[in-house]
């Protein structure tokens, strides 16, 4: 039951009728001064990298917070409701006008939605500038952008259709191209494996991206239905990375239909002609790499074998699971 005190400015629920009056006591002993129930601010800081965004949702662009340079701390003045992250979706309001999810401000010792006025109904509303746009190859998509460090939150097969929703170009350069997107699956993929370039004017610059662990930033709808497995174990200090090019150690190299070398012949590379890789696989019994001409040579044939590279990790085909029929 929802009580009103007589001035209206205190909504309390109350379970006993003592309590009622002491607190009616209360609020005609205060009625005079101008009471507040609310804080115009609360100053906190951040307990993980976090993003602050223009609208309290996951695929919203990011915005510079700005924090104090001493203590690191900031204001937040009013609450709102957004995606769900981690099991809460109240997100906070900050002085630098962006929402961060409370999930990642340090823990407040009281109830954010009693202590700070609610932002209003307009800051639950999610503003997305959006383009589809289809994978040519197989393409891993990854919580940032960076190939080192960011968590892959999907490997997605050629000719899956994304929907892009803002871009960057402070992100890891695949094949000399540092321009990445982020999916409306919350995560990002490079551009460099899309069949055409989006027309960046009519997408939002997706703002300072920082290093973000899915383990903390699991949002309500999971990042996508497609397959997450992990990368493969070995070796571990290295990150997966897909589209490596290799140069060809042998006089050909033959580009086999299948992983098989009794399949039909596709393409024949030449001695130290640069092919692109974008898997490995070993599915019969020994190991080849999956061109970016759709044919797979052997692991063996080049000068840095990708499969056991010293310069990065190249996933599985498998990782990828199979096209859907377009
Ligand atoms: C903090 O910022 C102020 C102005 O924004 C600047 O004058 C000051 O030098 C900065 N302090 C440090 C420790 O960076
Ligand atoms: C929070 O707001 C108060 C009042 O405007 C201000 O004095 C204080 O410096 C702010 N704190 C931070 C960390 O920005
Ligand atoms: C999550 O899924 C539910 C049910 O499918 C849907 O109603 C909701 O809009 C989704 N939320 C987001 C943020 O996509
Ligand atoms: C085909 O692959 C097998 C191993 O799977 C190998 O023993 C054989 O030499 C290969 N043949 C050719 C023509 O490369
Ligand atoms: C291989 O190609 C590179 C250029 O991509 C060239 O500099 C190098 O000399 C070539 N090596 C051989 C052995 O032909």
């Amino acid at each position: 039951m929802r009580i009103h005190t007589a001035t209206d400015f205190l909504p309390v629920t109350v379970s006993s009728v003592l309590l009622l009056s002491a607190f009616a006591a209360a609020a005609a002993i205060s009625a005079t001064a101008a009471p507040s129930a609310k804080k115009p601010y609360v100053t906190t800081s951040l307990d993980i990298d976090s993003e602050c965004k223009t609208c309290p949702r996951s695929l919203c662009p990011n915005v510079d917070l700005k924090v104090d340079n001493v203590t690191n701390e900031f204001n937040v003045t009013c609450w709102t409701r957004g995606t769900k992250i981690m099991g809460d979706n109240l997100w906070l309001k900050t002085e630098s006008d962006c929402y961060l999810t409370q999930y990642d401000v340090h823990e407040y010792d009281g109830n954010w939605d009693e202590d700070l006025a609610y932002c209003g109904r307009q800051s639950e509303e999610q503003h997305l500038t959006l383009e589809d746009a289809t994978l040519q190859y197989k393409t891993e998509c990854r919580i940032c952008p960076f190939t080192g460090s960011c968590d892959v939150v999907a490997y997605l097969p050629e000719e899956t259709d994304v929907t892009l929703t803002c871009w960057t170009d402070a992100a890891t350069p695949i094949l000399d191209n540092s321009y990445w997107y982020k999916t409306t699956n919350n995560c990002y993929v490079a551009e460099v494996g899309l069949y055409d370039r989006p027309n960046r004017a009519d997408l939002d610059y997706c703002g300072p991206i920082p290093h973000l662990e899915i383990a903390n930033h699991n949002n309500e709808n999971g990042t996508s239905e497609v397959n997450k497995r992990e990368p493969s174990a070995e070796p571990a200090e290295l990150a997966p990375q897909y589209l490596i090019e290799v140069k060809v150690g042998e006089e050909y190299s033959y580009c086999y239909e299948k992983p098989d070398n009794t399949s039909k012949v596709i393409e024949r590379y030449e001695y130290n002609q640069t092919v692109v890789m974008q898997c490995v696989t070993d599915i019969t019994g020994t190991w080849y790499a999956q061109s970016t001409d759709f044919c797979y040579c052997s692991n063996y044939d080049f000068w840095d074998e990708p499969l056991n590279s010293e310069y990065y990790r190249i996933p599985l085909c498998e990782y990828f699971g199979t096209p859907a029929d377009r």
